[in-house]
């Protein structure tokens, strides 16, 4: 988003400067100590996220998250704070409040990977900034969608669908984050021969699903970019997307698809009842269609679908791809 583009978000009054300066000061005081006195390891690496729990311990005692979270979450909040409880959106559910210690934070939130605490605080002066590290806080790439993070699950998809050709496609993008996967699947079912494609993506995260319904991230433009050209040459008559708010545990927004897809989803944001998603994932599968089911970090579950559903009589085409009866 360019400074000139409205923000998505409409903006309250912000902090006063008089707040932000003191919190800017008092963080500035904790990461000049951070930088002076913290061991080497914990700067270095920004990117791993197995750490030992000491590192997360020791860190705390220079930049203590719990503070962290207060401040900045009041700072968003001054600017942001009507809009966010329109759309529901709690702060603790963002990355940062998910977060065990700074050092997970600055490997969630990309603009971080050098920066310490103090410069959020810069950030939080202005509303177009403000608005965008809310962004991040919520859609950031490691946790959200990227186009070709399944390539071998859309390859099989795409021969799944090939003897389909000529035919309209339905498709339901369960947990779609920022909606790039369903982009990737809507061209997966054209370039297999589809007529025309119907793609819904659904999330239950609100800021989500504004970046997925705007095809674009209000803190990343080099990734709206690739989005967009990767979009190029999908014509609107031929491949229909929409992205809807959804939450797996309600019943499903559809019926009679051709291909439910569930990708990066069951195994680690919903924990725990997968029969249950899962009944509701295969019931919306119409008679002959696929269910598509992985997770890059959790391989089991796949095996896990495709041992329940074979007991029903469903086939099992590629790990995770199974063609109901
Ligand atoms: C790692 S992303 C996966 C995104 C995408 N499917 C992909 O593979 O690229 C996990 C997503 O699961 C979705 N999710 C989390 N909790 C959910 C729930 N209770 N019901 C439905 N979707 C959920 C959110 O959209 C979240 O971004």
């Amino acid at each position: 988003m360019s400074s000139s583009e409205a923000l998505w978000l409409e903006p309250a009054g912000g902090p006063s400067a008089a707040e932000l300066s003191e919190r800017r000061r008092w963080w500035e005081a904790r990461s000049d100590s951070f930088r002076a006195h913290a061991p080497a390891a914990l700067h270095a690496d920004a990117d791993r996220r197995e750490r030992p729990a000491e590192a997360h311990g020791l860190c705390e005692r220079y930049l203590p998250l719990d503070s962290l979270r207060g401040d900045l979450f009041a700072c968003l909040r001054a600017w942001f704070g009507p809009a966010l409880d329109e759309l529901e959106v709690d702060l603790a559910t963002s990355s940062l409040g998910r977060a065990r210690s700074w050092l997970d934070a600055r490997a969630e939130l990309p603009s971080l990977a050098s920066g310490l605490p103090a410069e959020l605080f810069v950030r939080c002066a202005a509303a177009a900034s403000a608005h965008a590290l809310l962004f991040e806080l919520f859609c950031s790439p490691r946790l959200g969608a990227a186009l070709t993070r399944y390539p071998a699950q859309l390859s099989a998809i795409g021969a799944a669908l090939a003897g389909e050709s000529g035919r309209a496609l339905r498709i339901w993008d369960a947990g779609c984050a920022t909606g790039e996967g369903t982009w990737a699947l809507a061209r997966a079912a054209r370039d297999a021969g589809a007529s025309r494609v119907a793609a819904l993506g659904t999330t239950p995260w609100p800021l989500e699903l504004l970046c997925a319904q705007r095809r674009a991230f209000p803190h990343d433009p080099q990734r709206t970019a690739q989005l967009r050209a990767a979009l190029e040459g999908l014509d609107e008559a031929s491949c229909a997307l929409s992205f809807a708010r959804h939450d797996l545990r309600q019943p499903p927004p559809g019926r009679d698809y051709d291909l439910v897809a569930c990708h990066g989803v069951l195994g680690g944001v919903v924990q725990g009842a997968l029969p249950d998603d899962l009944r509701r994932l295969a019931g919306a599968v119409a008679s002959g269609g696929l269910l598509s089911v992985t997770d890059a970090f959790r391989e089991d579950r796949h095996a896990a679908v495709a041992r329940a559903l074979a007991e029903l009589g469903w086939r099992e085409l590629a790990p995770g791809l199974l063609r109901k009866p």
